[in-house]
């Protein structure tokens, strides 16, 4: 993908510091909000990293990266989806803001060089999760729901705090269910339904 062929988004100069250009590109293109929201995911991944004696710093990247698809439109990522034959599944035919995990994926890899397979597969699975996760992709799943973008405390934020003193894979699942049993879900994307079975069978 290359970003400067959608003529709307506007390309800062890089500094080569991450934190400092995944705020200028966000900020740059009106995303200054999707910039709190990913510094809080960070700190967030690192504690969960320092718990879970994970690689804090490919953590902290993940987490910086995961939303960066938000200059996008979600027109624009369905197209491209469709253009690059992307094996689509019938929830994000449904909806398209589902593509974001998998774009911020490619603009990781394509715009700003990552090529730590941990750090792109927790982006690419950030908000579905997948079977047989990584403790990384379980640790920005998580981070991402506990630093959540909405006003206050998430409805299940002591329940999945509870669980994470247990484990990575407890604290998925209680978010899990609690979505699943409160009809949350939109449609179940097909990596969210077989993580649920994988972490039930586990
Ligand atoms: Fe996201
Ligand atoms: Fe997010």
């Amino acid at each position: 993908m290359q970003l400067s062929e959608y003529s709307y988004i506007v390309l800062p100069e890089k500094t080569g510091h991450l934190e400092t250009d995944v705020k200028n590109l966000l900020e740059c293109n009106g995303k200054g909000k999707t910039y709190a929201h990913v510094a809080d995911v960070a700190e967030a991944n690192v504690e969960i990293a320092l718990r879970f004696c994970l690689n804090a710093s490919s953590c902290k990247t993940a987490a910086l990266l995961h939303d960066i698809s938000a200059i996008i439109a979600p027109g624009d990522m369905l197209d491209y989806a469709e253009r690059n034959r992307f094996e689509l599944c019938e929830a994000e035919l449904r909806f398209p803001f589902l593509l974001h995990q998998r774009i911020s994926r490619i603009i990781a890899e394509n715009y700003f060089g990552i090529s730590d397979k941990t750090v792109l597969s927790a982006i690419e699975c950030h908000t579905t999760l997948r079977p047989n996760a990584s403790l990384q992709d379980m640790a920005l799943f998580i981070a991402d729901k506990i630093a959540w973008d909405q006003p206050g405390v998430p409805p299940f934020d002591k329940a999945v705090r509870d669980a994470l003193e247990h484990s990575l894979e407890q604290a998925c699942l209680e978010y899990m269910t609690y979505m699943v049993d409160n009809d949350k879900i939109l449609y179940p994307h097909i990596l969210w339904s077989r993580a649920l079975d994988w972490l039930h069978g586990k």
